[in-house]
């Protein structure tokens, strides 16, 4: 498997993803990454079953067109539940449905569900085929960890993979570390337990007719084009939320595409801001989805001073448009000043 924009590799909706993120992947959120690359499946944030069954069903569920590929990311563990949500995932127009089997967080153990799943494969299996039973067209997918708590060994998640594949389930994002269920916080769980990616690749190896993802630290594009040498896909979390220029380049390097989907940082502000225009006029703040797209300079000189500005709460009466102008301003002031002092220009491109 090399980065080489191989067709059949690049048919596969899994080959570059972005992780489901709570708080985060929000549809504004992936309206957004969705102007930087066109082909990169994107999840939504993890929802519950309860939350859809007895919640606000459009709140959970709508989602923008342009955001194809999307895939619900799905938190519960009753299959009936489980299969009614699938059912209205694939009525709604989600190109898949993921089954949590790996956030550690204390409500969701609460909830028995999440990581603690990996646990009984038997009940993750029955909850994968009740959701296959009740779609007639869309994949299940399940996203976990390579263990949970001290167990270390690959026979634990070889054993889960095969347990839920029986089940019919044909992909698997593996977070290429453990889930220690107790004494860490959901964000020290995605840090301190060690990455084992030689444990994914072995996965890929030991079923090479399942569709396998790894994720978990993968940064550089050279990174994830290393990994695509020994698994199918790769999904890519916390560096795609915070540095999300970087995903500019994606849909040329590893979807064979010609063009990028943008020529220009520019260009996507521009579309940005025709966004979040509409969003006001929905009557929405557009500080809501603005949060997600702070990153957009990163990296250039200007682009802290630009972040402050969009992130000023006195200026959140103000139009998008003219906050905009102030902080371009406020940017191009930056930067010029950082070509005229390159001593400072570090601490200002940060
Ligand atoms: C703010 C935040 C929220 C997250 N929420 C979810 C979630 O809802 N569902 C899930 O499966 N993983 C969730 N994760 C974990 C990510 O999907 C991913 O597995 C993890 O961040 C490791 O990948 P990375 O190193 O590329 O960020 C979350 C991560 C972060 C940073």
């Amino acid at each position: 498997m090399s980065d080489s924009p191989d067709k059949s590799i690049a048919r596969s909706p899994w080959r570059l993803s972005v992780a489901p993120m709570l708080d985060w992947t929000d549809r504004h959120c992936r309206y957004f990454h969705r102007l930087l690359t066109r082909h990169t499946l994107l999840y939504t944030e993890m929802v519950t079953t309860g939350a859809i069954l007895h919640g606000d069903q459009p709140r959970h569920l709508d989602f923008n067109e342009q955001e194809h590929p999307v895939a619900l990311q799905l938190g519960g563990s009753e299959p009936a539940d489980l299969a009614a949500c699938a059912k209205l995932a694939e009525q709604w127009g989600y190109d898949e449905v993921n089954l949590n089997c790996g956030c550690p967080s204390e409500r969701v153990q609460r909830g028995a569900f999440g990581a603690c799943l990996m646990a009984e494969p038997q009940l993750v299996a029955d909850g994968v085929k009740a959701m296959k039973d009740a779609v007639n067209r869309i994949p299940i997918t399940v996203k976990h960890r390579i263990g949970i708590d001290k167990i270390e060994s690959y026979d634990f998640v070889r054993d889960f993979v095969g347990t839920v594949a029986e089940a019919g389930c044909e992909v698997f994002i593996v977070h290429a570390r453990n889930a220690w269920l107790q004494g860490l916080s959901p964000k020290e769980n995605r840090d301190i337990p060690p990455l084992r990616y030689e444990l994914v690749h072995q996965l890929k190896r030991e079923f090479p007719h399942l569709t396998i993802a790894i994720n978990g630290g993968i940064k550089t594009d050279d990174e994830i084009a290393e990994q695509l040498r020994h698994v199918d896909g790769v999904m890519v979390g916390r560096q795609a939320y915070h540095e999300p220029w970087q995903m500019i380049g994606w849909d040329q390097r590893f979807f064979g595409e010609a063009n990028p989907p943008a020529a220009s940082r520019e260009a996507v502000e521009a579309l940005w801001l025709d966004y979040l225009d509409r969003q006001v006029a929905a009557g929405r703040p557009w500080s809501q989805a603005m949060r997600h797209a702070l990153g957009l300079w990163n990296g250039l000189p200007g682009a802290r001073r630009w972040r402050q500005v969009w992130s000023d709460h006195k200026l959140k009466a103000l139009s998008p448009r003219e906050v905009a102008a102030m902080a371009t301003q406020a940017r191009l002031t930056a930067a010029e000043i950082a070509s005229q002092h390159p001593a400072f220009q570090a601490p200002v491109s940060v």
